[in-house]
């Protein structure tokens, strides 16, 4: 027997009520609550089964071998590849290249990969495969939103890799909702789950972004999957990068970066070449920091803006950086080198349309705006890394010979660093090394004043 209810879902975090409300009570967002019909089946998912409890030194320590998606940037985000029984989310906005990922990495992948569209007909994704070059005798692919032939496909070829391209367009027919509603998505999800626990196999699940720039009911999926990925990118740019917000299993902090031309995705071995490799000289506000994406540095190039706002609320716009991190240090630089920014409009923006959440690039950002502001261009021969403290302080930051090591290679001829690093740096390196205490040491470097 079943009950069908009406109820209000946050598509958000997936919060249920049963009246309509502005504010989720739950995750604070506006406006992110949607009617669904949920039935409430008596039993549908307590099924009696037998307890089973092992002891841990019972438990077999072998990992199971990961499937290789033959996409090393991929393979490497992932932790080392696919494992087989897990399910990984994989989200980005439309057109960022989801599609074309999964399935270069499906005519890759050695072992039957099960690749199923509810976007696009079967024919369409022949036609691109094609158009990629890609052939593939172990790729089978199948054109079904419905959940149970889903299942029952999955079932009868036993794949080492299902694609669901994507979970938006899946519906369970046992449930009254429409396909997209925060339940089909949820309860399709678990089935998935359920289905890949069985059978051993990889699921890859696509979710398209939506507009808000969440995945629909992403901290629903977040729990049930095992692993989440986040495809993103400019869309002015060609390049992509590929990063891990969880992974149950492997480092969150690997990014995987790739080129998107004609003839698909490309991979970058090496990011830094190309994000400062269209950067202008001589300019000012311009400086190339080194960030650390998971275990490689990473070269990139801040860019610093700053012009005179002749209205009373100056404008402060950032790109790829904490908006609330720049704030911080344009108060730091105002107080402690003395630079009059409250009546300036900044812009900051991390060339290459990449994001960077490490505080280790503060000092370069501090080093561009004050360059921007004074427009006196920086050698470019420097790199510039460091945190900055409230007080105007330079402090130590993570790995910094891969820095160095890094900045080295590239053909820098001098690196700025903070001066309690100084003590974990052989003194091999060709690179000149400038340690710093504060800021005004460092501005002093970079440009002079
Ligand atoms: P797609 O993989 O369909 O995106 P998603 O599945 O995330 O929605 O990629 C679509 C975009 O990528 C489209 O704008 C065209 C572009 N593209 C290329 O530039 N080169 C290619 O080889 C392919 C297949 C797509
Ligand atoms: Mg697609």
């Amino acid at each position: 027997m079943s009950k069908t209810k009406i109820k209000y879902i946050c598509s958000n975090c997936g919060y249920e009520t049963l009246k309509w409300l502005g504010k989720c009570p739950s995750c604070n967002e506006w406006n992110t609550f949607s009617e669904e019909l949920v039935e409430e089946r008596k039993g549908r998912r307590i099924k009696k089964k037998e307890t089973v409890i092992s002891k841990l030194s019972d438990i077999s320590q072998e990992e199971d071998q990961r499937i290789k998606t033959g996409i090393d940037e991929f393979d490497r985000v992932l932790g080392g590849g696919l494992m087989p029984g897990s399910v990984t989310l994989l989200g980005g906005d439309p057109g960022i290249g989801k599609s074309t990922l999964v399935i270069q990495a499906a005519a890759k992948i050695q072992n039957t990969v099960l690749y199923v569209t509810g976007e696009e007909s079967v024919k369409q994704i022949n036609i691109r495969a094609k158009r990629l070059g890609l052939e593939s005798e172990n790729l089978l692919l199948l054109a079904e939103t419905d959940l149970t032939i889903i299942k029952d496909a999955i079932k009868k070829n036993d794949p080492f890799v299902v694609i669901i391209d994507s979970i938006q367009t899946v519906y369970d027919p046992d449930l009254d909702n429409s396909p997209g509603t925060i339940t089909q998505i949820r309860e399709s999800t678990a089935e998935l789950l359920q289905l890949a626990k069985g059978t051993n196999c990889a699921i890859i699940i696509i979710g398209h972004v939506t507009k808000d720039g969440f995945i629909a009911g992403p901290k629903v999926l977040e729990h049930i999957v095992d692993t989440v990925l986040q495809f993103e990118g400019e869309k002015n740019y060609s390049y992509r990068i590929l990063r891990a917000q969880k992974n149950r299993f492997g480092s969150t902090n690997e990014i995987g970066v790739f080129d998107m031309r004609d003839d698909g995705l490309h991979e970058v071995k090496n990011p830094s070449e190309i994000f400062i490799g269209e950067r202008e000289k001589e300019i000012s506000g311009s400086i190339i920091t080194s960030s650390i994406e998971g275990t490689r540095p990473v070269l990139l190039e801040v860019q610093a803006l700053v012009t005179p706002s002749h209205f009373g609320n100056p404008q402060r716009v950032a790109t790829g950086f904490d908006y609330r991190r720049l704030s911080i240090l344009l108060a730091v630089l105002e107080k402690r080198a003395a630079l009059r920014l409250s009546s300036s409009n900044v812009f900051l923006n991390m060339a290459g349309g990449i994001k960077i959440e490490e505080p280790a690039i503060d000092l370069a950002v501090c080093c561009a705006i004050a360059s921007s502001l004074k427009n006196i261009s920086a050698s470019p021969g420097f790199v510039v890394v460091g945190e900055v403290g409230l007080g105007g302080e330079v402090r130590s930051v993570s790995h910094i010979e891969k820095r160095i090591q890094e900045a080295e290679k590239l053909g820098f001829e001098q690196i700025i660093l903070p001066k309690s690093n100084l003590k974990s740096v052989s003194i091999k390196n060709k690179i000149k090394i400038h340690s710093v205490e504060n800021i005004l040491e460092a501005i002093q470097l970079t440009i002079g004043e």
